[in-house]
């Protein structure tokens, strides 16, 4: 071979290797767009407005920054894409992780199917059986409230911690979405592919199917069978003294929860929280322990079966935007944030005081520049 020919070969071989180290720098970071804009809708309920501003500079010196090999320490929750030539710093993980925790707290906020069963029987109470209630009306409120009500706050307990532990599978989820940016600019095509789909392990989605299949469970079994009968026999046996007026209520609150209302399913043989809607509308997993969105209306048609069964399809829309495969990200990602996460949301403090948008480079350039000026006088 001349000596022409290996100068071209060895030639061609530097502009492929520039041309491939250059594909992905960190503004062109495949992940980059669906993050940035995922976590804006997560700190848009930040009133203070702090988080938006911080999101924005954070996104820019991401935009900016040269990738380079990160420590697990420096990715913080992130840690996953510690090795990889990762545009992520310190602060941006810390954002993204009190993004993902501000998951959690619309949905501890709303009522899930447990309240809105307490808000039904007091209504129904009320309404058939107002002359046999002593010191009535009964209100949702003092039925929670009420201590003698042995079995019923047994329950309270314990779908609370299922709410709990629900909301947290849903902010590891997010996390782990999020965390993805984080990944290395040589990696991340390994990471999606020819349709811009995720990749995602099929562990992490167990992890995720897994602990909203038992919080949906816990919820499905309070409305089951005899337990339900039992629940509500001890709410009518505290409040409502005539036997016959009693067992109508029975009858009225059995008919209302006739058919399983809270179900991890998109009654076409899917779930509905499925672990590979990551990035788009996943509202119909979200609101899951809500159940059904008529519930408490007085519309009984929206409660027959069929009704339920279409509500549950339309809801049911939202498309798998992932896909399971060995080479993928694990997207469940727990953190220490996540204790705060209680029943009803407002233990939940996301703070975004500590997330810094000064960045490190600047701050290393600037010592430099001092040291060179404390040298030169
Ligand atoms: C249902 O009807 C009752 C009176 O019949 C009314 O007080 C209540 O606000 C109604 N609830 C809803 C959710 O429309
Ligand atoms: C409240 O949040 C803190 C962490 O911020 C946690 O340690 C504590 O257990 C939480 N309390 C409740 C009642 O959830
Ligand atoms: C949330 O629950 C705590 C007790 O767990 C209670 O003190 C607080 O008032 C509740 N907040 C709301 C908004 O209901
Ligand atoms: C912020 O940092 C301070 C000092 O390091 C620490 O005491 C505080 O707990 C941090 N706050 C949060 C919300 O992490």
């Amino acid at each position: 071979m001349s000596k022409t020919i290996i100068l071209a070969l060895l030639l061609a071989q530097i502009i492929t290797l520039a041309f491939a180290a250059s594909s992905v720098t960190c503004g062109t970071h495949p992940l980059l767009n669906k993050v940035q804009s995922s976590v804006n809708s997560l700190v848009a309920t930040d009133t203070s407005g702090k988080a938006k501003t911080k999101s924005d500079a954070l996104f820019k010196s991401f935009t900016n920054a040269k990738p380079s090999s990160k420590s697990a320490a420096d990715l913080g929750v992130c840690s996953a894409y510690a090795g990889q030539n990762s545009c992520c710093d310190k602060n941006i993980v810390k954002l993204i992780d009190q993004a993902a925790l501000q998951k959690a707290k619309p949905i501890q906020t709303k009522s899930t199917v447990f309240q809105k069963f307490t808000n039904i029987y007091a209504a129904q109470a009320n309404k058939l059986c107002s002359k046999y209630i002593t010191n009535g009306p009964v209100t949702a409120d003092a039925i929670l409230k009420n201590a003698a009500l042995t079995s019923f706050q047994a329950l309270k307990t314990s779908q609370a911690t299922c709410k709990i532990n629900f909301a947290k599978a849903l902010t590891s989820f997010t996390r782990g979405a999020l965390c993805t940016v984080c990944s290395g600019v040589d990696k991340v095509n390994d990471y999606v592919n020819a349709q811009g789909q995720l990749k995602v392990t099929q562990d992490s989605v167990n992890q995720f199917v897994s602990a909203t299949d038992t919080a949906a469970t816990c919820f499905a079994n309070i409305f089951t069978g005899d337990a339900f009968k039992a629940t509500i026999n001890e709410l009518n046996g505290k409040y409502i003294s005539d036997a016959t007026c009693a067992s109508s209520v029975l009858t009225k609150i059995q008919t209302v929860f006739t058919n399983k209302i809270i179900q991890n399913s998109d009654g076409n043989g899917g779930k509905l929280c499925k672990g590979t809607t990551v990035f788009g509308n996943n509202a119909a997993c979200e609101s899951l322990l809500q159940g059904d969105a008529n519930l408490e209306s007085n519309n009984s048609r929206l409660l027959r079966s069929e009704d339920d069964e279409m509500f549950r399809l339309l809801d049911a829309s939202a498309a798998p935007d992932a896909v399971v495969d060995p080479q993928g990200v694990s997207v469940y990602t727990t953190s220490s944030t996540d204790s705060s996460i209680d029943e009803n949301g407002s233990n939940i403090s996301t703070s975004f005081d500590n997330v810094s948008t000064t960045s490190s480079e600047i701050i290393k350039a600037a010592l430099a520049l001092i040291s060179l000026l404390a040298l030169a006088f």
